[in-house]
Parts: structure tokens; sequence; C-alpha cells
């Protein structure tokens, strides 16, 4: 008797911890609190930002640097600072948990997101496909996409504000 309230229990632990694994959506967490691919993406492809100058159907040349045709968006804490004209402040930095991603588009669809995101204070850098394929992560402060967004003019990196 002691026995089979002892498998039950062991068997009703195992289908729960199955349902559990198996039933459990994969969604990103918060980049707030946590740095996973997952996260990233999923803020990447957020469609609550907001579009540059709130223009969400302008799409810009890029002939400016590396991507080509793009359009660019911003979550709500980097919005909120945009206050000089749709453009940060001259010497403002953007705050903590500021996420900005620039849409490539190739053949009138989004090929790529390319994006910066403050986290302790420096930006994390980097570059996913649309289908969620990473090309670049990059952690440390000074890298190739910091090398050339440190040109004349920049606001805390941000270039695009020099030329639309
Ligand atoms: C050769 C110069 C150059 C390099 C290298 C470069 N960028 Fe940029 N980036 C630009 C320019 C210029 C813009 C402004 C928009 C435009 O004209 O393309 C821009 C815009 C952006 C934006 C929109 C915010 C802003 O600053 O305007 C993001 C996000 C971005 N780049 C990410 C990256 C990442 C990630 C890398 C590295 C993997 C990178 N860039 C490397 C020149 C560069």
């Amino acid at each position: 008797m002691k026995n089979s309230k002892t498998y039950a229990l062991l068997f009703s632990t195992v289908i729960i911890c199955i349902t559990l694994f198996c039933c459990t959506k994969k969604v990103g967490k918060n980049p707030l609190l946590a740095y996973s691919d997952l996260a990233l993406f999923d803020s990447t492809n957020n469609q609550n930002y907001k579009y540059y100058k709130n223009k969400p159907d302008t799409l810009l040349s890029g002939i400016h640097g590396p991507h080509g045709t793009f359009k660019l968006r911003f979550n709500s804490i980097a919005y909120a600072v945009l206050t000089d004209a749709g453009k940060l402040p001259l010497s403002s930095t953007f705050p903590e948990g500021s996420f900005i991603v620039k849409d490539v588009y190739k053949n009138n669809q989004i090929d790529i997101y390319a994006y910066m995101y403050k986290h302790n204070n420096t930006w994390l850098w980097g570059e996913v496909k649309s289908n969620g394929t990473f090309i670049s992560k990059i952690k440390d402060g000074q890298n190739v996409c910091v090398g050339c967004h440190s040109q004349t003019g920049n606001r805390d990196l941000v270039v695009a504000f020099n030329f639309y």
C-alpha cells in the first residue's frame, strides 16, 4: 500500500514535469533581466517601438552607413529623451535600458535588425537576421561598430541624427 502511494506520487511528479517542460512557451525575457539571444531578438522585433520622428513609412537611404536602406525605431525609454526635434539633445546620453533598432531593408522586407542596447552604462551592439540568426553580438566597449559610430557629431554614439 505504502509502495503504491509512492509510485503514484512519483508518476504524477513525472507527468507534471513533462507537461511543464513541453508546454513552457519559449519567449524572451525583458532585456533588462537577461542578455540572451532570445531576449535581444524579442526586443529587436518588438512592434511597440516608436519610429524615428514618428514616421513609420519613411525608408531612410542609409548611404552613410554600412547597412543600406533602413527605418529606425526606439523603445519607450529611448524615445522619451528625443526632445530636440526628435533627436537626443547634444551632450545628453540615453538612459539605462534604451534600445535602438535599425530595421535594414532588402527587397521591401526587413533583412536584418542592427541594434544598440544600453546596459550597465554601455552600449551592447549586434546584428540579427529577421529569422533570429545572430550575425554579431558584441559586449565590449571598443569594437568595429564603436569605431565608426564615434564619428564627429555623434550623440551618445548614435549617428543617424547627423544625416536625417
Ligand atoms: C563604417 C561606419 C559604420 C560601422 C562600421 C557601423 N555603423 Fe552603424 N551606422 C553608421 C551610420 C552612418 C549610421 C546612420 C544611418 C545610416 O546612414 O546608415 C548607422 C546607424 C546605426 C544604427 C542606428 C542608430 C544610429 O547610430 O544612428 C544602429 C543600431 C547601428 N548603426 C548599429 C551598428 C552595429 C551593431 C554595428 C557593428 C556591427 C555598426 N552599426 C557598424 C555607420 C556605421
